[in-house]
């Protein structure tokens, strides 16, 4: 893996967007930058920028990816934002990046629910190391008014390898109706 150096930026010069199908192989490159993130083939990030653009959002500083989520509504809960991935470039963490791209994506998809339906949950996995993402999720169900129920979702033994730690199930709602 390469080290990547970026200056400071204001949040002036941040822009969020949906990612096009150009951005697959920048995000599957940040994504390489972000552990413990599980880092999936370059044709996976191509198809979420293709198929699931909607859902899915990236940060660009001077024309560079430097965050992004992928989420996706599930085929049979489609009241339901399942977040798949958060990353946000090392050099960019703690400034809150992550916190406005979700802010951002949870605007886009009330704003665009097909027919008016409401949103009625944010779902994501977390593994029970992973301080940083439960904090990420704490915070944004505190900032939107939300109740969190968590539980085990995928047991390390569901992996099959050995190597990879269980997830939890993070759900966030009821989401509030807008008027
Ligand atoms: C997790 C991650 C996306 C957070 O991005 P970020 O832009 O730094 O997050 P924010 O600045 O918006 O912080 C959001 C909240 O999380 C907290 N937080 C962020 N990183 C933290 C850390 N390493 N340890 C503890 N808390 C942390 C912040 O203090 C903030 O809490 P607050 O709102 O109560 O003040 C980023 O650290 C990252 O890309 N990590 C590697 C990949 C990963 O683990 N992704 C999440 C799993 S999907």
């Amino acid at each position: 893996m390469t080290a990547r150096v970026l200056t400071p930026v204001s949040p002036r010069q941040i822009v969020l967007r949906m990612p096009a199908r150009r951005d697959g192989a920048a995000l599957h490159d940040l994504i390489a930058h972000c552990p413990p993130l599980d880092l999936n083939s370059r044709y996976a990030y191509l198809l979420l920028c293709d198929h699931h653009a909607d859902t899915c959002v990236v940060a660009e500083v001077d024309g560079r990816i430097v965050g992004a989520i992928t989420a996706y509504f599930p085929p049979t809960r489609p009241d339901t934002l399942f977040v798949w991935q958060v990353a946000v470039d090392p050099s960019m963490q703690g400034q809150r990046l992550a916190s406005q791209m979700l802010d951002s994506l949870i605007e886009r998809c009330i704003a665009n629910r097909p027919g008016g339906q409401p949103l009625r949950a944010v779902e994501a996995t977390i593994s029970p190391s992973n301080i940083a993402s439960r904090k990420l999720f704490t915070s944004f169900a505190v900032r939107h008014g939300v109740e969190i129920v968590a539980g085990l979702h995928f047991s390390a033994a569901d992996f099959g390898n050995g190597e990879h730690e269980e997830e939890w199930l993070y759900r966030l709602g009821p989401w509030p109706v807008r008027a």
